[in-house]
């Protein structure tokens, strides 16, 4: 390890058997420029660029990539750059949001949601996915209280796809109709700004689900104070932060070396 270096620690993810970092990396600025919600324009990452990302991640303990379909070419660069050493990681991905000719398009049908698990596996190359999460647009009660998606999610983890399942939710009442419809996991915004879901995770927490965060830097507008602030609720199992920047890397690895 380079000197100064951290390293994060692991956590279990709720009851499921996994542990993640307590710092994981999202993966959007690998696949993605339209449509995205950061401060400053960015280009995709070559592919030494995202070697070199993933290597660093790994040399700090990060075990834990967020990735999923509408993450434009995201998946497929993964599967690539993981030839090899895939078991070394925790590879959580989503299924619902598709992202074409720059525009999002929802469904959540069982047959797409099928399909798109299937994709994910080749494009991922790999025969199973750690996570699979349902990409919310928004109607969250909608989209679960249907039951086709979590229905097939979870036929899919008894046939051995996937491990854990869950919802990345954009409402408090879908995060907690989540818990209740029996999700391993749920991916909630939590940050120095926004602590109105801080409830529903400790209460995830004590059910032994598992919690994900995302946006703990407002989409980098918050510094790592808010990153640190995130990883110590109780509840939460990793912080999601997107970086394609391995000093950024290392800077939060830094922030979250003290805790447990
Ligand atoms: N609906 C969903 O499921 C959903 C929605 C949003 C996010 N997510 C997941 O959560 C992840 C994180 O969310 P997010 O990307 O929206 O927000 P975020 O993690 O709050 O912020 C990411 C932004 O912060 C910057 N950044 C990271 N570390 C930094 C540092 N130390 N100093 C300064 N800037 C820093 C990054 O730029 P640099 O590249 O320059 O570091 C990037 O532009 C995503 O990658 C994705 O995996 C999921």
């Amino acid at each position: 390890m380079r000197p100064g270096a951290a390293e994060v620690r692991h956590r279990p993810l709720g009851s499921t058997g996994i542990d993640v970092s307590v710092l994981g990396l999202g993966t959007v600025k690998l696949g993605r420029t339209e449509q995205v919600r950061y401060p400053r324009p960015f280009r995709l990452p070559d592919d030494a660029a995202a070697r070199a990302l993933l290597d660093c991640a790994a040399e700090l303990g990060i075990n834990l990539l967020d990735t999923a379909p509408a993450y434009g070419s995201s998946e497929t660069r993964l599967g690539g750059l993981l030839r090899g050493r895939r078991h070394d990681w925790v590879l959580c991905t989503k299924v619902g949001e598709e992202f074409e000719q720059g525009r999002s398009r929802f469904d959540f049908s069982a047959g797409h949601v099928r399909r798109s698990v299937e994709r994910s596996l080749e494009r991922l190359a790999t025969d199973y996915l750690d996570v699979v999460l349902i990409h919310s647009d928004g109607r969250d009660l909608d989209i679960l209280d249907r039951g086709e998606v979590l229905e097939t999610l979870l036929s899919l983890k008894e046939a051995g796809w996937i491990r854990a399942v869950g919802m990345s939710h954009k409402t408090e009442a879908g995060g907690r109709r989540a818990l209740a419809l029996g999700c391993d996991v749920i991916m909630a915004t939590l940050s120095l700004d926004d602590d109105s879901e801080s409830d529903l995770i400790a209460e995830a927490g004590r059910r032994g689900r598992g919690v994900l965060v995302k946006k703990a830097l407002a989409s980098g507008r918050a510094g790592v104070d808010s990153l640190r602030f995130a990883a110590a609720q109780p509840g939460v199992s990793s912080v999601v932060v997107g970086t394609v920047d391995p000093e950024h890397l290392r800077a939060n690895a830094r922030a979250l070396e003290e805790l447990p």
